[in-house]
């Protein structure tokens, strides 16, 4: 059925009932990662250069993980403890390939037999922007079919570097061409081999045992499968409508190339939920960040981690957000800088304000330039607006911190707390040593040092009293007057 197919793009539309016919099919996938990277010329491994802010192996691993699998293995070598360090936590299984002897020999060390998979599929470590959702379409796709082999292939707009995808007069796929051994006329072929391929294990079994490594670069190659296949049951090829998704990264071109796309991919769904981007292209958008409609993101911003925007929220140029949860109407000014923070409806941040962890501020609370906050409820309609470090302290409603408002939280052991009562007025340059508690309504003088709780409603001043020597004169005023 599938003896060749001559497709481009489209054709991968799942119907909801291939998707529960796929749940039945027993397949096992190999992410080859032992590769040394040697063109990104780098001390770590390659699959550990990072996408979106996660290790490429992440992406493979979660596409690889949207197939649920009965196993996955990860085939790793060079740098083999360091990737194996950095998803301790992961349920795929290593196997070492120790010496790297080509893509061929890399799969033959995940087997031999994949025992209970009816297809193996082999993914490439450095092929990140892969969706989970391609694959399971893909795989759909032959389904019930008698091919042997699936390759995705694409037709990139520079195919320089990719294996070539074969055909003969018919259309039917005959082989991969590695470029190293490609013939001058075989380079001329726009259609590439993106390193993702499905194998029945019978087969797969049969061309480990086959394979040889009679080629240009002397190694096996996993590729050379399609060839072997081609004569019999045939190569089931599907090629992809977006050549971005199959974006290889063997060097740091490439690498901003894949990252260049991701970003372009985050952009797209955050604007699909109604957030304004007015320069997508200046955004950094790493991790995982819930759009609220109307919310506008001026330039030169960066997200990452776990971003909540709620709706009409305006960030303005120059920002840095961290896992935080901005609700809905907030503004945060220019260059401010907000990580493991909360910042409520209407609240305003900045410009140049710091908000670092376990800060949250309530409805309409204002916290302005040059203000840090670090574990601080500020709660409804507080005002800390200049130059002020806010850390540990509780602050009452509708309080106001004047500027150079200093909470001295640390006593160089331990960190204390300071609570602010409702509508308190802190006069500027107040040092508060905690643990103190100032009382609501309570007002305390500009310049003071207060190291005493301070009752409601009352005045509180902690500074030394002015006073003028009226019979004082300056040095050289009084010249002459000596002797
Ligand atoms: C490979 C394909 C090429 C395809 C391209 C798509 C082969 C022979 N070539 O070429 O047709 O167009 O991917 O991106 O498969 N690896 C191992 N062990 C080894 C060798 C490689 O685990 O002994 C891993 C690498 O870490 C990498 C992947 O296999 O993740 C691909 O190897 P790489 O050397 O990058 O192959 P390409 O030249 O890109
Ligand atoms: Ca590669």
């Amino acid at each position: 059925m599938f003896g060749c197919s001559v497709g481009y793009g489209g054709g991968l539309e799942a119907a909801p009932f291939l998707f529960k016919r796929r749940n039945r099919v027993q397949v096992q996938t190999v992410i080859l990662a032992a590769g040394k990277g040697t063109r990104m010329v780098s001390r770590y491994p390659k699959v550990l250069h990072e996408v979106g802010g996660r290790p490429m192996l992440a992406h493979v691993l979660e596409a690889a993980q949207a197939q649920a699998p009965e196993a996955i293995t990860i085939v790793v070598g060079y740098g083999a403890d360091q990737v194996e360090e950095a998803f301790a936590r992961t349920e795929a299984r290593f196997v070492r390939q120790e010496v790297q002897k080509g893509t061929g020999h890399a799969v033959a060390c995940a087997g031999p037999d994949f025992a209970g998979a009816e297809w193996v599929v082999v993914l490439n470590g450095d092929v990140p922007l892969l969706r989970g959702q391609t694959l399971s379409d893909w795989l759909a796709d032959m389904e019930g079919t008698s091919t042997e082999v699936g390759i995705l292939t694409a037709r990139p707009p520079d195919p320089t570097g990719y294996g070539r995808v074969l055909r003969n007069t018919k259309g039917c796929v005959t082989g991969i061409r590695e470029e190293k051994d490609a013939a001058p006329e075989e380079l001329g072929i726009p259609e590439v081999f993106t390193g993702i391929l499905a194998v029945r294990r019978e087969r797969l079994a049969q061309f480990l045992t086959e394979m040889d490594a009679d080629n240009a670069q002397g190694e096996y190659y996993i590729t050379d499968v399609v060839e072997a296949a081609a004569s019999e049951a045939g190569v089931h090829a599907h090629c992809l409508a977006d050549p971005g998704e199959v974006q290889g990264v063997n060097d740091r071109t490439q690498l901003a190339a894949a990252e260049a796309i991701y970003q372009r991919r985050q952009a797209k769904a955050l604007m699909d939920g109604g957030v304004t981007l007015r320069a997508p292209e200046r955004t950094t958008l790493l991790g995982s960040i819930q759009p609220g409609p109307d919310t506008v993101i001026e330039p030169d911003c960066h997200l990452e981690g776990e971003v909540a925007l709620g709706e009409a929220v305006h960030i303005g140029p120059g920002c840095f957000l961290r896992d935080c949860r901005l609700e809905s109407e907030a503004v945060i000014e220019a260059h401010s800088h907000i990580d493991g923070a909360q910042v409520g409806p209407g609240a305003r941040v900045g410009p140049f304000a710091r908000l670092r962890t376990g800060t949250r501020l309530a409805a309409k609370a204002q916290v302005g330039n040059f203000v840090e906050t670090k574990n601080a409820h500020l709660a409804e309609g507080v005002k800390a607006n200049h130059l002020s470090y806010v850390g540990d302290a509780e602050v009452g409603p509708e309080a106001n911190l004047g500027a150079g408002t200093i909470t001295c939280n640390y006593d160089g052991h331990a960190k204390h707390s300071t609570q602010i009562g409702a509508g308190a007025f802190i006069g500027s340059a107040v040092q508060l040593v905690a643990p103190v508690r100032i009382g609501e309504k309570a007002t305390i003088g500009s310049g003071s040092t207060i190291t005493k709780d301070a009752p409601d409603g009352a005045l509180t001043l902690a500074r030394s009293k002015q006073i003028t020597k009226h019979d004082w004169r300056r040095p050289e005023d009084r010249k002459g007057e000596e002797g």
